[in-house]
């Protein structure tokens, strides 16, 4: 730096991802991989939600597991824990205290709106908790906490964000600066990535085995996995969302993985068949994989590095975190400690 130069504070990010179960391809595409190219230019938080997932009933051991595993995904997939402050959720208290006192400044009849707790009440109709109606009270904490700037988030996510900005806004109308209102960061790369044989739904890990491609699956499952692909009797091979879904999912997947223009990949195909399609984007998603995957198994092996990252992370995380706890609850009017 020059001499003279004041240093520009970096905005800051705050990202979560939940531990439920290995990520497809599609959360790769659309999440981790972007994570990791906002690292140099913002201060990055990132953590795995962990305290969202029991909104869901877990079976204790598997959860603890898929937990770790989405650590160790995160670093493989090329984080820098030097660099971004990677922690689990639950490791910092003040989400769930910051929770309960949002809580108190959010109205039913704005959660009653929120269209990811229709879909949820329904597939878990057996379970219906109190938790999952105020989820994103939860996830508005979670950003409020650490004063974030910016929040990569997918479209799933769009209408919890809104409700973040609207808390914060009104918190900070009724006491003053409190919170910084956040924005959504919504990358220009990392299509959306359909389902092998539902094209035109998401491609999702509740759905069939055959419809996704899971980060970890080995390049025979990939390659059975992209042959049994739905494509269409058009015979051509055209970015035609509408018309062809299946073959425009391919060709997608092909351009997120190597960057690729669209109009130059599609006349590469010409006079080709589907046969020729389905090889080169099996080819791109093993060579997109392999090294994440060989880097994650080394680094699943380390558990004292993993334990380093996490605690550590936990640590600045905790730091940044009871700053704003505190000056919210003076705020309120608690006695201080
Ligand atoms: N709710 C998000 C999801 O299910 C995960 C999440 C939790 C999150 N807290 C967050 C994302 C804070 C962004 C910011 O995908």
């Amino acid at each position: 730096m020059e001499p003279n130069q004041t240093p520009v504070k970096k905005q800051r990010i705050l990202s979560g991802i939940q531990p439920t179960g290995t990520p497809t391809l599609g959360n790769y595409i659309g999440a981790m991989r972007n994570w990791k190219l906002l690292e140099d230019e913002y201060e990055c938080l990132y953590m795995v939600a962990d305290l969202h997932t029991i909104t869901v009933r877990q079976e204790p051991a598997k959860f603890r597991q898929n937990a770790m595993q989405m650590l160790g995904l995160l670093l493989a997939s090329g984080l820098d824990p030097k660099k971004s402050t990677l922690f689990f959720q639950s490791h910092v208290h003040q989400h769930a205290e910051l929770a309960w006192l949002l809580n108190c400044y959010t109205y039913m009849g704005e959660m009653n709106r929120m269209t990811q707790f229709k879909d949820k009440s329904a597939k878990h109709a057996d379970n219906i908790n109190c938790g999952l109606f105020t989820y994103p009270v939860l996830m508005a904490g979670d950003i409020l906490l650490y004063q974030a700037n910016l929040v990569p988030v997918g479209k799933d996510q769009m209408q919890h964000l809104e409700i973040c900005r609207d808390i914060a806004q009104r918190v900070n109308g009724v006491y003053g600066n409190v919170f910084t209102v956040p924005e959504g960061y919504y990358s220009k790369v990392g299509a959306r990535v359909m389902s092998l044989q539902e094209p035109t739904r998401k491609m999702s890990k509740s759905e069939a085995e055959d419809s996704f491609i899971s980060v970890l699956d080995t390049p025979d499952v990939i390659r059975r996995k992209y042959r049994r692909a739905v494509t269409d009797s058009e015979a051509c091979i055209r970015f035609d969302v509408e018309n062809q879904p299946g073959v425009s999912n391919l060709l997608s997947i092909i351009c997120a993985l190597t960057s690729e223009d669209m109009e130059k990949l599609v006349a590469s195909f010409e006079g080709k068949g589907y046969g020729d399609l389905k090889a080169a984007v099996t080819d791109v998603t093993i060579e997109t994989l392999a090294p994440i995957q060989a880097e994650f198994t080394r680094v699943m092996k380390d558990k004292k590095y993993m334990e380093e990252v996490y605690r550590e992370g936990a640590q600045r995380a905790g730091y940044l975190a009871e700053r704003t706890l505190q000056k919210f609850m003076k705020k309120i009017g608690y006695v201080a400690k």
